[in-house]
């Protein structure tokens, strides 16, 4: 078995529900898709890891808990992510390196984990590739349009797989809310709103850079890759979300994670058609050039979503579905849904504005034709779903090293990746511009 151990969230649920809806809630508690396989039956797949930083420490941790998965060797800039690979392998003779090529060039390794700063993204992804490397790269996928485009085009072309590392499309969670969505239970879905908030300086990135940082440790100048260099700064090497030069900014970093789970919720695999954002650096004025307040209104078709995220004020991740028959709320925890007719329950109080007897003879006729009759009163239930929280990052990793072995497709490839990430660069690029800006599919370019 594998020591992977489920965390159980039982507990009756306070479901948004009015005072006036009984809730029933029902525990979301499928076994794990690996629970099955045992470690020594499991055919073994044995994974080089790129980049061990915040992100990649804990995805080479969780990926060896799988049965069968198996790092064999680790490439960091920091010589300090060497000692932390091996440790959190607890192999002290892990191959270890500064240059990622070297795994790539390895017979041994079947496929890549890819957890490095944005802007680095795109050549790690386009160089597994064409090395015949299956790759997880973290998300966004791109640091640009462009850079997305290249990395679909050497996806296609090599045949290579290649998962992206939003993973809230594989919470259990959000299979949940598919399936509710796709049974049309919120009926026609008018409204998607999404939003997440920071309030302490680690949630605004403000990470302290490791104590021994320096130039002997840290290969810096290829660190900064292709982005004018600089003299050596531990505050940018930690802190590296602040810039858009590296980063993606909160669109990046938080807004793909909504923009991917509701894309995932709702069939959806396209670009939005339309983004307008507001924002600014509101609280954290510490030098950094992308907003710490962002909100962003998108048109996908014809459906309004308005996602927001605030490095100022803590709102706990959350999305809501509006549609004609109710309200489904989608958190970290759990879902709950909460119907609405879509029927007057009383007569129109625009009858204020009749005379006496006119509003009189009025709602008399009103509760004639509509009045339930006795017994047959609506009982409006909500309905609530607890679940192991979002542990989306193991099914995420057991499938991708899944369709390594199978060759079977990936719940995030690069042309969902860059879909996902298309959002993120539409939400930037609009509260740059300072417009509204839509997505040009013939000149594959963002325009205003
Ligand atoms: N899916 C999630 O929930 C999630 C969470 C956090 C971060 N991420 C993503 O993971 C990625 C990494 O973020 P992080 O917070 O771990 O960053 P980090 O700065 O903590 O770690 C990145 C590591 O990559 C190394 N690196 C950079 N360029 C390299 C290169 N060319 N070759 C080898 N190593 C290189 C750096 O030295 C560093 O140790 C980002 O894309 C981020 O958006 C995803």
């Amino acid at each position: 078995m594998s020591n992977y151990s489920r965390r159980k969230f039982l507990g009756i649920s306070a479901a948004a529900a009015g005072a006036s809806l009984a809730t029933k809630t029902f525990l979301l508690d499928a076994p794990p898709a690996w629970a099955e396989q045992s470690a020594g039956a499991a055919e073994r797949v044995r994974f080089g890891i790129i980049g061990v930083g915040m992100q990649g420490s804990g995805l080479l941790a969780q990926a060896i808990e799988l049965p069968g998965i198996e790092c064999v060797a680790a490439c960091d800039l920091y010589d300090g992510r060497h000692t932390l690979a091996r440790e959190i392998t607890a192999n002290s003779s892990l191959p270890v390196t500064r240059r990622y090529q070297e795994l790539l060039a390895n017979k041994e390794i079947d496929c890549i984990v890819a957890a490095v700063p944005d802007h680095w993204h795109k050549q790690v992804v386009v160089d597994a590739v064409n090395a015949g490397k299956d790759i997880y790269c973290e998300k966004p996928m791109s640091h640009s349009p462009a850079d997305g485009i290249a990395m679909v085009e050497a996806a296609r072309k090599t045949g290579r797989i290649v998962q992206i590392g939003s993973q809230r499309v594989s919470s259990l969670i959000c299979k949940k809310a598919k399936e509710i969505i796709g049974e049309g239970t919120i009926g026609d879905i008018n409204l998607v709103e999404g939003w997440l908030g920071r309030n302490d300086p680690t949630g605004a990135w403000q990470y302290p850079p490791p104590a021994d940082l320096s130039p002997e440790n840290l290969d810096w100048d290829t660190w900064q890759g292709t982005v004018t260099k600089k003299p050596f700064d531990p505050r940018t090497f930690a802190r590296w979300r602040c810039w858009k030069e590296y980063g993606t900014g909160l669109a990046g970093d938080l807004l793909v994670h909504l923009v991917s789970g509701m894309m995932f919720m709702l069939g959806i695999n396209e670009p939005p058609r339309e983004a307008q954002s507001v924002g600014g650096i509101l609280r954290w004025k510490d030098g950094r050039n992308m907003p710490d307040v962002h909100a962003t209104v998108f048109y996908y078709g014809e459906l309004p979503v308005y996602m927001r995220l605030n490095q100022g004020c803590e709102m706990a991740e959350t999305y809501r579905f509006q549609g004609s028959k109710g309200i489904l709320e989608v958190t970290e925890f759990g879902l709950s849904y909460t119907p609405q007719s879509g029927k007057d329950t009383a007569p129109s109080y625009y009858d204020s504005g009749y005379p006496h007897a006119m509003r009189m003879a009025y709602e008399k006729k009103w509760h004639q034709e509509n009045d339930p009759k006795m017994g047959q009163e609506p009982m409006p239930e909500s309905i609530s779903f607890r679940g192991p929280d979002y542990d989306d990052m193991h099914p995420h990793l057991w499938t991708f090293f899944q369709a390594v072995k199978s060759r079977s497709p990936v719940t995030e490839d690069a042309v969902f990746g860059h879909h996902a990430a298309l959002a993120c660069h539409m939400a930037n690029e609009s509260y740059f511009r300072k417009r509204a800006v839509w997505w040009d599919e013939a000149a594959n370019a963002i325009k205003s």
